[in-house]
């Protein structure tokens, strides 16, 4: 069983509206204009809990060798985890340069 929640804290609710208004308002561009802008409400500075949670539980026999894609990679936390610990061949992709170039540093 799971004992990691997501952090009340980081349910930021009023960057949650923007990141919604931005991606309704600017489609695909709104993306790339949140990272600019620092409002990325889901960053944890780490991979998603729920991630690290599944893998550390070993209830799923995930495959131990080949390739994984991580679509919406962010800075790449996931996929930096999931190379890490099921040393999978990892192809992530992001839509947003910056996001990318955040993964980079
Ligand atoms: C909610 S964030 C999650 C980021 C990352 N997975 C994490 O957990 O930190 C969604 C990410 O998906 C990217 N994204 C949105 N639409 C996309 C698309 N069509 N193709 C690739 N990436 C996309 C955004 O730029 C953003 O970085």
């Amino acid at each position: 069983m799971s004992t990691s929640t997501p952090s009340p804290a980081s349910l930021d609710h009023a960057q949650i509206q923007s990141v919604r208004q931005s991606i309704a308002q600017h489609g695909n561009d709104g993306w790339d204009r949140l990272w600019e802008a620092g409002v990325t409400p889901w960053e944890t500075g780490d991979a998603q809990l729920s991630l690290k949670d599944l893998l550390e539980s070993g209830q799923i026999d995930f495959p131990k060798s080949g390739h994984a894609l991580i679509p919406g990679c962010g800075r790449g936390f996931d996929a930096l985890l999931i190379a890490s610990k099921l040393g999978l061949d990892v192809l992530a992709v992001d839509i947003s340069p910056l996001a990318i170039d955040g993964g980079k540093k």
